[in-house]
């Protein structure tokens, strides 16, 4: 197996190589003055099982334009195989018409991957459980509940009352399955609305008791941090004791890592789907690695 990197999260590519006891496979990606990428393939691949890692986070449509060249050039140097590890899945949030007259954004990304002859595809935490239904090649969802839910078990929280918060409806399986993790855990759903036109949240209500309990968050993706930020609020004003915040994508888009920081959170938990640059980090955040976990699958799977 040869395990290739794109350029937008290669710390955790070079992770994922090193516990699969190899080397990142070299790869020529060029940049032109007008910002074209150029990308080769410098090893031979012929008959080889190849997988690259890509995160399609900002900017999406750069590093997704890197990730279909990386496979083109795959495929044309005869790789058998091209397993494309994309743990966070840019675009994903467009996967239906919301509004008459939408694109259906994530459907045509996935038929350029497939076109370009990905062969497999291992994701983590997609907002939709739907989405791998819109692919025709196998998608492998990772999660990371469970990294999430030993370091649950490490807090503080876990031996007190704590309850578990989802910050919006659509979250509501996600927390279950967490509770079950933790010997059902006690969970708390915020009902948030998002207008679809100009992205304002909004926040009613909360179902379940937090008064005086810790509060565990968990979402699956942070980008502007408005969320969050809404739900501890809310949180606070209903009497929560303290914070936590769980987030798989660490997407972390204009203010979100200030507005993070200075919110009354006691510390926020993401992994490295997505690489957080140094001015981005913050002391709150802690950075959980999914390495082991796409080992594993790929071990699985006999990749
Ligand atoms: C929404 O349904 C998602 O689960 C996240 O809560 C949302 O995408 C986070 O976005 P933001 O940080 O911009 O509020």
């Amino acid at each position: 197996m040869k395990v290739f990197s794109g350029s937008s999260n290669k710390p955790l590519a070079e992770k994922i190589a090193q516990k699969l006891n190899t080397k990142l496979s070299p790869l020529e990606i060029d940049v032109f003055p007008d910002s074209e990428k150029r990308v080769r393939v410098v090893d031979r691949v012929v008959e080889e099982d190849c997988v690259v890692v890509q995160s399609t986070s900002t900017p999406s449509d750069s590093n997704y334009m890197e990730l279909f060249f990386i496979v083109d050039a795959l495929k044309r140097s005869g790789a058998k195989s091209v397993t494309a590890v994309v743990p966070y899945l840019g675009y994903q949030r467009q996967d239906h018409i919301f509004r008459d007259g939408e694109a259906v954004s994530l459907q045509v990304i996935i038929e350029t991957l497939e076109r370009a002859g990905v062969s497999k595809l291992i994701t983590f935490d997609l907002h939709s459980i739907k989405i791998p239904e819109l692919f025709s090649i196998p998608v492998i969802h990772l999660s990371a509940l469970e990294l999430f839910a030993n370091e649950i078990r490490k807090l503080e929280a876990n031996k007190l009352d704590a309850v578990l918060v989802s910050p919006d409806m659509g979250g509501i399986r996600r927390i279950k399955i967490l509770s079950e993790m933790l010997s059902n855990m006690p969970f708390a759903v915020i009902d948030k609305n998002r207008d679809p036109a100009t992205g304002k949240i909004s926040i009613k209500e909360i179902e379940g008791d937090v008064k005086g309990k810790q509060a565990i968050i968990v979402d699956d993706m942070i980008s502007s941090g408005e969320t969050i930020a809404k739900a501890v609020e809310l949180l606070t004003k209903k009497g929560a004791s303290n914070i936590f915040v769980f987030a798989t994508h660490p997407v972390f888009s204009g203010n979100a890592s200030k507005l993070l920081q200075n919110a009354p959170i006691e510390k926020i938990y993401v992994t490295d789907s997505i690489y957080v640059p140094v001015e981005k980090q913050f002391p709150k955040l802690e950075i959980i690695s999914i390495a082991n976990l796409i080992c594993k699958s790929l071990k699985l799977y006999k990749i």
